[in-house]
């Protein structure tokens, strides 16, 4: 099978990538390791920030999001027993939308499909080969057991933290992992709250949020090593009502298993080698807290779609040769702001210098200023709404 551009996995920015490169007149095949239906049931993130609600809607991929999304004008902070607003559309007059990640998977696999793309689902033994020639591929051995091979012009490296692309080279990884996770749930119950709830309690971190007006999504901070199987569904509603203390949360059944997920912040740089181009959560890691892993492998992709374009349809290099510095701007700011958000809201050990006494007050004080100045408030807006694609980072 010969395309321009082979795309290695179906998550938020392979399918975007295949997407933006079909209407801009370029052919492209994705090659997703799962099933069809585990990457559309997966639930993952839920915060779409303003230039990504943006694209989406200049795509034409946004309709079941502006009809399904919930658009929230701020959150708010849980901390000294009280509620703080922080009200985005006054603050930076924008807001953000809340709509399920696996939503957005739904409706890009929908328009690929609609489209004529080609997603091949339970790929195995992905390779890719290559990569410093001007005809790389990529190899998998498809449902039927046969292997086969993708000759293309350039290979997109789309395939996650755990995926094969950024491991085919040698970039350099800076890393830090925290000495917690997040357990995540999803209850049939209805949201109690019109927005998220960010709490800093001395129990832990705690997050409110929800997924339509039936389905809430809350999150508890666990130790980073933490066994699901030890959170009954009564443990885990005690401890929600304790962390959010003042905030009224409905119970519903859980709709699945809780999980852990792991908190770490990484960086690979650069985010190109040869002919092969790494975007989102195979090239960086945001701790969940700023909600930004899908908002950043969408900015990737606005930036990659339109620098393959102008290689592959005008010979123009001068978009693929900025493509890493580029995007490595947007990907510091967000990793500044999503540790900053983490090292504000979390509790640590003693022994951490967030979790001592004079780290424990100092994050006391970052949070009582980011309630009560405008102009800590609106750093924390602008970059929890998402500064624009292209702009300052
Ligand atoms: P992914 O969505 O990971 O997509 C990569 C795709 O590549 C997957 O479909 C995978 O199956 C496929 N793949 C992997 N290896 C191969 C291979 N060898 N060959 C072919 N295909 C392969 N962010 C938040 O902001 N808030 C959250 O609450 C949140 N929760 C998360 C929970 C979990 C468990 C994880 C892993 C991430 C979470 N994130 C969250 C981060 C956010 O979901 C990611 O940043 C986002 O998914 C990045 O999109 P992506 O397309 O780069 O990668
Ligand atoms: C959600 C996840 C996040 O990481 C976050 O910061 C806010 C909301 C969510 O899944 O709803």
């Amino acid at each position: 099978m010969r395309t321009q551009v082979g795309i290695v996995g179906a998550g938020p920015a392979g399918l975007l990538l295949s997407h933006m490169l079909a209407r801009r007149g370029v052919d492209s095949v994705v090659v997703e390791a799962r099933s069809r239906s585990h990457v559309e049931q997966r639930v993952r993130a839920g915060v779409l920030e303003h230039p990504t609600v943006e694209l989406l809607r200049a795509e034409e991929v946004g309709d079941r999001m502006d009809a399904q999304g919930m658009p929230h004008d701020g959150i708010s902070l849980l901390f000294d027993d009280a509620l703080h607003h922080i009200d985005f559309a006054d603050l930076v007059g924008r807001g953000i939308v809340v709509y399920g990640q696996q939503e957005v998977v739904k409706d890009l696999i929908a328009a690929r499909l609609r489209d004529g793309g080609t997603v091949e689902f339970e790929a195995a033994d992905v390779a890719l080969h290559g990569l410093t020639t001007d005809r790389p591929s990529i190899t998998f051995t498809d449902t039927a057991g046969i292997v086969r091979e993708i000759e293309c012009d350039v290979v997109a490296g789309c395939d996650g933290f755990h995926g094969v692309s950024r491991r085919a080279f040698a970039p350099t990884v800076v890393e830090r992992t925290y000495p917690f996770g997040w357990l995540g749930i999803l209850a049939k119950a209805a949201p109690t709250r019109d927005e998220l709830v960010y709490a800093n309690s001395d129990r832990g971190f705690a997050l409110y949020s929800m997924r339509s007006p039936e389905i809430t999504r809350l999150y508890l901070q666990v130790p980073a090593d933490e066994d699901a199987a030890r959170w009954s569904d009564a443990r885990i509603w005690d401890e929600l009502g304790a962390r959010l203390a003042g905030i009224p949360v409905n119970e519903g059944p859980l709709l699945e298993r809780p999980s852990v997920t792991g908190m770490r912040s990484m960086v690979a740089e650069p985010m190109r080698h040869g002919r092969l181009f790494l975007a989102g959560d195979a090239a960086h890691i945001v701790p969940p807290t700023g909600a930004k892993g899908m908002n950043l492998a969408i900015a990737d992709v606005a930036v990659l779609a339109d620098a393959l374009e102008d290689l592959l349809r005008r010979g123009s290099s001068r978009g693929v040769d900025a493509y890493s510095a580029t995007c490595l701007r947007r990907v510091w700011r967000a990793e500044q702001f999503s540790s900053f958000m983490t090292s504000m809201l979390h509790r640590y050990g003693p022994d951490s210098e967030h979790g001592d006494a004079f780290g424990r007050a100092l994050q006391l004080s970052q949070l009582r200023y980011t309630a009560s100045s405008r102009a800590a408030a609106t750093s924390l807006a602008e970059n929890y709404t998402g500064l624009p694609h292209g702009g300052p980072a």
